[in-house]
């Protein structure tokens, strides 16, 4: 019988405006739009990453709504995330903000073997930059999570972020897998005991 293929599940997540939308279609389709269309609850797109050990996985990356209206929805696709990239815009100090109020629900909602990456977005207007570089490290030192800047406009470092949180997410769900069997065993084990 055929092996139905796995897909680890990647989601989107930050106020709006920071440029989800943007930073996800410069990673699949290498585009960047210059209009903001807000995200109407959700759209995925998917994608194969070959790893540095040459295996390919497949990913499904859920663009979720900043606006606060959607946010009942967007509550539901954290159901069985293996990873968030939670993004945040440099030029605007509100989305910067807003990172703790995310990493609260982040925390209601998925347990703590998924892998979250902190990003901050529009580094190519540095003109306007609000939030420095160790402002954004240091906030993702609190959180004990992986920290990155890009720009979803000139494509910097997008795809080693997308690179970085795969790696990331394999790794620990192998290992979450393997605490999964070995529990099973002791479980089954006990039954036999005595
Ligand atoms: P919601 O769907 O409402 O949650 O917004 P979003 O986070 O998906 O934002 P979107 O990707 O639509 O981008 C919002 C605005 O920011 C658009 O005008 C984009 O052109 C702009 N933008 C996105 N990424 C960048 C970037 O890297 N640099 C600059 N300068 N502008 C960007």
């Amino acid at each position: 019988m055929e092996q139905k293929e796995f897909i680890y599940k990647i989601l989107l997540l930050g106020d709006s405006s920071v440029g989800k939308t943007c930073f996800l279609m410069r990673y699949t389709d290498n585009t960047f739009q210059d209009i903001h269309m807000s995200t109407i609850g959700l759209d995925y797109k998917l994608k194969n990453v070959q790893l540095e050990d040459g295996k390919m996985v497949k990913i499904q990356v859920w663009d979720t709504a900043g606006q606060d209206r959607f946010r009942s929805i967007t509550k539901n696709y954290y159901k069985g995330a293996h990873g968030i990239i939670l993004i945040y815009d440099v030029t605007e100090s509100k989305s910067f903000e807003n990172v703790k109020n995310w990493m609260n629900q982040i925390k209601e909602e998925v347990s703590n073997r998924v892998t979250i990456v902190l990003v901050g977005n529009k580094i190519d207007d540095e003109e306007n930059r609000k939030i420095t570089t160790e402002q954004g490290e240091s906030m993702a030192k609190e959180f004990d999570i992986m920290f990155f800047e890009c720009s979803a406009k000139t494509g910097e470092n997008i795809d080693g972020i997308f690179n970085n949180l795969v790696k990331k997410v394999v790794e620990n769900f192998a290992k979450s897998a393997e605490s999964g069997q070995k529990l099973k065993k002791k479980k089954a084990g006990g039954k036999h005991c005595c």
